[in-house]
């Protein structure tokens, strides 16, 4: 299945760019429908991590949140100019208005996850947003406070509370509905 990418010339554009809190199951919704596509998968934090050879939280806590925010800046604009495939975005990448720029005229899937399903996979994990005396609070507040940016940057809006092969379902019968106009134009 190929899907090129709405209002964009062809070239190295991501297929599906994949947005949503902490916890939404970006990184492994995001495998599983690039395996799908038969095309390859970036995880924006992962490349963070090989380009400067450092953990997150050690750049957040050695460097805080705004070096991290401008470092993960870069590597998003580099991997959507070069990357052909489906790319998952740090949980936090769409609070940054060069993002969110960078992002327009792209397919952006917002995988959508509530309070607690989303807690229940990341608790326990090294999130440095949430190391705090109440990570489950945190968690709820840092949510509440991003619910509607996702929407704002989102073209496909998807339920991720399932199982996430189910999931994925979801998205590809929402690409291939998104891609209808696009073929009858
Ligand atoms: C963050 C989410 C994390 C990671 C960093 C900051 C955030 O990615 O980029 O810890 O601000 O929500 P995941 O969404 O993959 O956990």
């Amino acid at each position: 299945m190929s899907i090129p990418s709405p209002a964009r010339p062809a070239g190295k554009r991501p297929a599906a760019i994949l947005v949503g809190f902490m916890g939404a199951g970006k990184t492994t919704v995001g495998r599983i429908l690039a395996d799908r596509l038969d095309v390859d998968f970036i995880d924006t934090d992962v490349e963070i991590v090989r380009r400067t050879g450092r953990s997150i939280p050690d750049i957040f806590t050695e460097d805080g949140p705004d070096r991290f925010r401008l470092i993960e800046r870069n590597v998003v604009a580099d991997v959507l100019a070069t990357h052909a495939g489906v790319v998952a975005l740090g949980g936090g990448a769409v609070t940054t208005p060069a993002v969110r720029e960078a992002l327009a005229g792209h397919r952006v899937v917002h995988l959508r996850i509530g309070p607690e399903a989303g807690y229940a996979r990341v608790s326990g994990t090294d999130r440095p947003l949430l190391a705090s005396e109440d990570p489950a609070a945190r968690y709820r507040e840092l949510l509440a406070e991003r619910a509607d940016v996702y929407g704002s940057v989102a073209t496909i809006e998807i339920d991720a509370h399932g199982d996430p092969e189910v999931v994925t379902d979801a998205l590809v019968d929402a690409l291939a509905k998104e891609l209808i106009p696009e073929r009858t134009r």
